[in-house]
């Protein structure tokens, strides 16, 4: 099979690694992505938006399956392009995509489908929003409606804050869509599942820690670091997170016209109450794919093309019993302005530490050696045969990474082992 996969992130990095080891594979080329993919696959220098031309190097390159791996070209309709040519696509349509594009469109479906989400209202304009967040009181969750990387969200722990997230957005975008909903409480877990219209195969799961620093402080990132499997997310929590969520939420695309394929990434809040909704995105998580593509056992390439295939349900997919840990190493400043082109050096002895490898993110190539390009540049992944050994071969092999313009937290994977000792 000849795959074309899209994106460079550390994302990427782990389904270039994991699709390149399999038997199914002839050839795979990877736009664009990053200096850690060079041995994996042939680089080509395409962009994301530029639709037209990927349609025409997957076509001028026989290429059988497209796997995208960010949400930016799903939500923008590069699948139905790529489908409309005529080549398979592990990835929705733009209207399946909307489920992460809009936060307005995935509550109406949450609320179709009858699957337990924080109750909300959604506005256009200041003064009701406002007007809304008084009433409630706090704390009260703003999210802008539309992509904005993790970044669209205000979780208020008081009205006045709630107003000021408002303001500021209005200020800056005019004729925002707002959605403001109810706070939950609880333990967040990211679940995956690949979907192919009402067909749905659990794809594992795992505890992503989104803010920048130690102890959950500091401001919300893309994902900082991960660990799977989560203890919180039982096999009963999993059931009801499953038959609750997914599986109507599935059946209600069906209904509307716009049947989901691809991975559906289920960000959840495990309260007292049982799983909560609190998001839908439509690719993989970065950084939780590198640790389930650590654990997968099955063949990826098989999985990823029999959701393009239509052919989950003759499908399985099964992890390792090892645990996996990913400690993102970010550019200090890092979700804020960071500076580019810090040198990086000890990735090659960190990835030959036991259970170790390190997938690259914002890295470029400079005279030979590595250098950062990002705010997010490697996932320092291990695995072991329990999370306390995972955990320790991570923060073993970032040990052997020199880089003064790096910071990381030195506390991912702490959540699990307090549950482990109650
Ligand atoms: P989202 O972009 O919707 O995933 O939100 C980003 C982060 O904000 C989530 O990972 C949660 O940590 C937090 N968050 C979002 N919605 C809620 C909610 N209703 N209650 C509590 N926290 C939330
Ligand atoms: N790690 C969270 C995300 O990919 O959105």
């Amino acid at each position: 099979m000849r795959v074309l996969l899209i994106g460079g992130g550390g994302r990427e990095h782990a389904l270039a690694w994991a699709i390149s080891a399999s038997p199914l594979l002839d050839k795979l080329f990877i736009a664009p992505g990053n200096p850690g993919m060079e041995k994996l696959g042939t680089l080509v220098p395409l962009k994301l938006d530029d639709h037209a031309s990927i349609v025409n190097f997957a076509t001028d390159n026989r290429i059988d399956l497209v796997v995208v791996g960010p949400e930016a070209p799903l939500v923008a309709g590069l699948a139905d392009v790529l489908v409309a040519a005529g080549i398979r696509v592990f990835g929705p349509s733009k209207a399946a995509a909307q489920l992460e594009g809009s936060k307005d469109f995935t509550k109406s479906v949450a609320m179709a489908a009858g699957a337990p989400t924080a109750a909300y209202e959604t506005f256009t304009d200041l003064a009701s929003a406002i007007a809304y967040v008084k009433r409630q009181g706090a704390p009260i969750v703003v999210k802008y409606d539309g992509l904005m990387a993790g970044k669209g969200v205000t979780v208020a722990e008081t009205v006045d804050e709630a107003v000021a997230a408002l303001e500021a957005l209005y200020a800056s975008e005019p004729e925002a869509r707002v959605v403001i909903e109810e706070c939950l409480f609880g333990e967040e877990a990211s679940y995956f599942c690949l979907v192919d219209g009402e067909n749905v195969l659990p794809f594992g799961a795992a505890q992503d820690h989104k803010r920048a620093f130690d102890g959950d402080k500091g401001p919300n990132t893309g994902g900082m670091g991960v660990y799977s499997p989560p203890p919180v997310f039982t096999p009963a929590i999993e059931q009801r997170a499953l038959e609750e969520i997914v599986k109507p939420v599935a059946r209600e695309m069906v209904k509307r016209g716009s049947p989901y394929r691809g991975v559906l990434f289920v960000g959840l809040m495990i309260g007292p109450g049982g799983p909560k909704l609190i998001e839908f995105n439509c690719r993989f998580g970065d950084p939780e794919c590198q640790v389930l593509m650590l654990r997968l056992k099955d063949d990826v390439l098989t999985l990823l093309d029999g959701v393009a295939r239509g052919q989950l349900k003759f499908l399985s997919a099964r992890f390792r019993p090892e645990h996996a840990v990913g400690v993102v190493m970010a550019t200090k400043g890092y979700p804020g302005a960071y500076p580019s082109g810090t040198p990086i050096s000890g990735i090659e002895e960190a990835d030959k530490m036991p259970g170790a490898i390190v997938f690259h993110a914002g890295t470029k190539g400079r005279a030979g050696e590595i250098v950062s390009a990002g705010g997010r540049v490697l996932t320092v992944c291990a695995t072991g045969i329990d999370l306390i050994e995972a955990r320790k071969r991570t923060y073993d092999a970032i040990e052997k990474i020199d880089w003064a313009q790096g910071f990381y937290r030195t506390d991912i994977g702490a959540k699990g082992l307090a549950h482990l000792k109650s």
